[in-house]
């Protein structure tokens, strides 16, 4: 498709955000607890679902598998009666990178499970090794025939202390789906303690399942012989909540976002008020409020695994830092090729030095208005904050990026006062 046909987002910068809202739930909450009502003949209630592609994907996935669902407004009902153990089509697979979740939850039931290459964000090297390594401590084989990975456990799983490599979400995610129904007690130690994962536990919880601890770095599994389906309220998505406090800090803006959960945010929280914006908390309420005189200050940071800076805030935040006052170095230590966004921050005006995986951000620097296109879903949010801090007007492509993983940030922002609209063809440009 070239350029000039595709949808993109115009936006006029330098207004600033005002206004409430109630964010949506979780993008990364919502895929592991579809798969995991994949584990019961009963169906499922999820509440507060986000209506983003991502989700609409993985729907599609599992009515692959013979799965019948219901979306009614943001709520999913999964009838998971029918499942088989097929596999994702490798098209949908390779959508995105929560299709592998499917892998413990057919592993678990059918004793068989298989995925191709999983896609997603294109951020560095994804492996699977922390996933393929758990099936077989679990008593799979597991092999990969012609770039899919395949898994059979035909006597079922057996429970085992599983020591992870990395603390990687979806691996954590996909080891309990496989372990609530394995023989005997499992250990997950260096869990990934993302809010996420206790979400998804929650739902297993209430479906019968006994997971102790999740949210701390080791979880231990008691295996169940079956489980029920249940009624899960997903968690808000702190990203998306993340990403609007940022942007009401870069226009000097003075948001309230409701249904939240701060104690999901601390990282950031706490950079916020280190750069001098003032935040206000209760326990499901978040005011950030930044003078339109104000001197914000530098500051630094690592993204790290959960509780440390979220990784998908990194880009967002680097557009903010553009336009605080100093020397900003900002370190990714998650992903290892999360910087696509610098070089489209610098067509805006920005003045950034390339640090490798810690690049320096040095401000306040004016932005103009600038034609830049997003790679992946967080880079794309991040063109966005900076166009809503530069002078005039930009247009930002990347739109099919954002829409995996943000169900209506456009319009959030303009109901909080932002002038941004999406055109669809050539024939809208004014730039
Ligand atoms: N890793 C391994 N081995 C593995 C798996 C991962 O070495 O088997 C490494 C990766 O190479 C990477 C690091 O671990 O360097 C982190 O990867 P992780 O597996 O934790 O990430 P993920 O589970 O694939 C989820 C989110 C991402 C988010 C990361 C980190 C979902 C669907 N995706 O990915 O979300 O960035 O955790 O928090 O939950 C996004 O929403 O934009 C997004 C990319």
């Amino acid at each position: 498709m070239s350029a000039d046909a595709e949808p993109f987002f115009r936006i006029t910068g330098q207004r600033r955000l005002s206004g409430e809202l109630r964010v949506n739930g979780g993008k990364n909450a919502a895929l592991p607890c579809l798969a995991a009502a994949l584990l019961s003949d009963e169906p499922s209630r999820l509440r507060r679902v986000p209506d983003i592609e991502d989700v609409h994907r993985f729907l599609e996935i599992l009515s692959a598998l013979g799965v019948e669902s219901d979306v009614a407004a943001d709520e999913v009902v999964v009838r998971p009666s029918g499942v088989c153990s097929g596999s994702p089509p490798d098209g949908l697979a390779a959508a995105l990178r929560a299709s592998f979740l499917v892998m413990g939850p057919l592993l678990a039931r059918t004793g068989q499970a298989s995925c191709g290459a999983p896609g997603g964000d294109v951020i560095g090297a994804r492996p699977l090794d922390v996933h393929l390594a758990g099936f077989r401590a679990l008593g799979a084989d597991v092999e990969s025939i012609g770039g899919r990975t395949v898994a059979t456990a035909p006597r079922g799983l057996r429970g085992a202390t599983i020591v992870l490599d990395y603390p990687s979400v979806l691996g954590t995610e996909n080891l309990l789906l496989a372990a609530v129904l394995a023989q005997g007690q499992t250990r997950i130690v260096n869990a990934a303690m993302e809010p996420e994962i206790v979400c998804v536990a929650d739902m297993l919880n209430r479906m019968g399942a006994r997971i102790f601890g999740a949210g701390h770095n080791t979880i231990t599994i008691d295996g169940v012989e079956q489980l029920s389906g249940a009624d899960h309220e997903l968690i808000p998505d702190r990203i998306e909540t993340g990403t609007l406090l940022i942007a009401a800090a870069a226009t000097r803006g003075d948001i309230c976002l409701q249904g939240v959960r701060p104690d999901h945010l601390e990282a950031l929280l706490s950079k916020l008020a280190d750069i001098g914006a003032t935040i206000r908390r209760s326990a499901d309420q978040l005011d950030i409020a930044v003078p339109s005189d104000a001197q914000l200050m530098a500051t630094n940071l690592q993204a790290l695994p959960y509780p440390g800076f979220a990784t998908d805030l990194q880009a967002p935040i680097s557009a903010l830092l553009t336009q605080v006052a100093g020397t900003s170095i900002v370190h990714e230590r998650v992903f290892e090729n999360r910087m696509q966004h610098l070089d489209e921050l610098r067509k805006f005006g920005a003045n950034i030095i390339a640090g490798g995986a810690a690049p320096v951000i040095i401000g306040p620097t004016p932005l103009s208005g600038a034609v830049v296109r997003g790679t992946d879903i967080r880079a794309t949010a991040a063109l966005i904050v900076a166009a809503l801090s530069a002078e005039g007007q930009s247009r930002i492509f990347g739109v099919d990026h954002l829409s995996r993983g943000y169900t209506d940030l456009a319009e959030q922002l303009r109901d909080l006062g932002a002038d941004i609209e999406l055109a669809q063809s050539a024939d809208t440009l004014t730039n």
